[in-house]
Parts: C-alpha cells; structure tokens; sequence
C-alpha cells in the first residue's frame, strides 16, 4: 500500500499562542524521530519560514507559497525548499502572502477554498510522512480554509496564560465545523499547552478548562515557558539547534511521541478507505463571510 502524508493543520485565532515556536519545534522533533516532514507556512510573518530556512534567499526570490498560488499549474513539490535539517522541508511564506490573502478575496469563487487540493500533488503527498500548516492568527484566512480542506487533523495549540485563546475558539469551532461538512476525514487532535508553568495557578486551570471542554483533551506533555525558546527564535533556530538539552526541547521531543502515537495508531487501525469528500455543500463556507 502506498503511504500518504498525515497533514495536520494548527490552529486558534489568537496571535501569540506559539504556533510557528510549535510548527518550527514539531517539524525538527518529527524529522529527529524519523519522519520526513514539510512544513508549509501560512502566515506573512514568516516566523517559522525565518527560523527553519536554509537559505531565506531561495525563499524570498520564489520557493515560497505567493508565487505557487500565483502559478496556475504550479504545485507544492515546485515550490518546497531545503532547512537545516536532511528530513525537514519547508514550503516558505514571505511579506506579499497577505497580498495573496488580499487577491483570493477579492476574486472569490466558488473553489477558492479547494486551491490546495489540485496543487497538493501526489509526490508531495507520497514523499512526507506528515505535511503540517501552520498559519495566521486570523479567522477570515482563505489560505487556512484551503489547509483545514485537505487534512486529516486540526491541531490547537493554546498558550497556558492566555485567557483571550479560549475565548476566541467560539468562532473557530464554528469554521471547523464548516469545513467538516466537505472534508469528512477532518479529526481534532488533543490540545497542545505552550508557555505552560507549572507552579502557577493560571497554567493548571487552563490545562484542566481544556481537558473539559475540547473535544480530545489535552495532551499529557506541555511545553514549558521559557527564556531559551525567545532565544532560539532571536537566534532563528529550533531549540533542538540552539541547546538540545534544555528541558524544552525534551517538551517538544514528548509531544511529537504523542503526536506520533495519536496519528500513526489510529492510521493503522483504520479499516476500509477514507470517505470521499463530497463537492456539493460548500454553500456555508460561503455563507457565513469568514
Ligand atoms: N514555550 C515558550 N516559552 C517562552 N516563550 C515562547 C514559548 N513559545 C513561544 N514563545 C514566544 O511567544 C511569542 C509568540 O510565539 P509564536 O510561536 O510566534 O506564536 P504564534 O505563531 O501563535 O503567533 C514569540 O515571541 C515566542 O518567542
Ligand atoms: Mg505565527
């Protein structure tokens, strides 16, 4: 049986969260285990394009998603760059993807939303065993509509001293369920809890609100705060380059060993194919004007 990529995209509408930290750190911890791993950037702030790049240069004069979405035949094995580490790849971001934003609204159609489905090519597919989307702190993305269409998880991650991440599910929960109506095979992975602390009040009643009221919990392992991921990210490196014996890096090694039991034994235990996604309800996506 060929094997296809797990394709997992984070999520929360709040910025400051520590999704691309995550996105940068997952990816590295990911490839250190094994697995060949891309990471495609969403977001025009391109932090995690910055800190995982080889070369920024190769992504800045074209390896880089605005020029994919430009290209009308272009697909992702086109446009995917090399990092510092042999199993980790990177479909980069740069400052004009909130222009490509800007020109997928503007010129809305109906399959605006299904862009990454045609370009997301079998070899792409085939060569990674996780493709992971991290993305815009906004709710309105049309590029992360297109991420959530063809993976198989969404992924929270949620800073354990951020109130306002919760409060700013209502409306993601709500794209999430849209987007479900279209892609059958969409499942939620447990929370992940960045800047976690572990004497603090705060930091524990937000691990357990989470338990409660997501739908998969909270993974066991959180990431911890700490000055050496702000130092990494000044450095624009991974923690694992920066001091691979900081407690943080064993955080992120953790949750990739439970991120890769939550996906690779429920792949094995599937039984009989996925369900085909149905072209024929895309009318709420468009209605409710994310
Ligand atoms: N575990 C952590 N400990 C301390 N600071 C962190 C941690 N994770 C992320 N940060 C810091 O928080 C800020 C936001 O992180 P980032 O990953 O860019 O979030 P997002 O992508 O959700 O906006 C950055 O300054 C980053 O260095
Ligand atoms: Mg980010």
């Amino acid at each position: 049986m060929v094997k296809t990529a797990n394709i997992i995209t984070l999520l929360c509408n709040k910025g400051g969260v520590g999704r691309s930290t995550t996105a940068v750190n997952i990816g590295w911890s990911l490839a250190d285990a094994g697995r060949n791993v891309l990471i495609c950037d969403l977001d025009s702030q391109a932090n995690a394009s910055y800190n995982l790049s080889k070369d920024y240069t190769v992504v800045e004069s074209g390896k880089n998603i605005s020029q994919m979405m430009a290209n009308g035949t272009g697909s992702f094995s086109d446009y995917i760059s090399d990092t510092r580490h042999s199993r980790l790849k990177l479909l980069g971001s740069t400052l004009f993807t909130d222009k490509t934003e800007a020109d997928l609204r503007r010129n809305q159609t109906m399959n605006s939303h299904r862009i990454f489905e045609s370009k997301l090519d079998r070899s792409t597919r085939e060569d990674f065993d996780y493709i992971i989307f991290d993305t815009p702190p906004s709710k309105s993305s049309i590029l992360m509509l297109n991420a959530l269409i063809v993976s198989s998880w969404f992924w929270y991650i949620i800073g354990a001293e951020d109130q306002w991440a919760l409060d700013a599910r209502v409306i993601m929960d709500k794209i999430v369920a849209d987007v479900k109506k279209l892609n059958t095979k969409l499942n939620a992975l447990p929370v992940l809890l960045t800047r976690y602390k572990k004497n603090n009040t705060q930091s524990r009643y937000m691990k357990q609100i989470c338990e409660e009221t997501f739908e998969k919990g909270v993974f066991p392992e959180c990431v911890r705060d700490t000055t050496s991921i702000t130092k990494s990210n000044s450095a624009r490196q991974s923690i694992f380059e920066y001091d691979r014996r900081h407690n943080c890096a064993k955080d992120y090694a953790a949750a990739s060993r439970n991120l890769i039991e939550t996906v690779e034994n429920r792949k094995n235990n599937e039984i009989g194919p996925e369900k085909t996604v149905p072209h024929n309800d895309e009318s709420s996506i468009h209605d409710m004007g994310y």
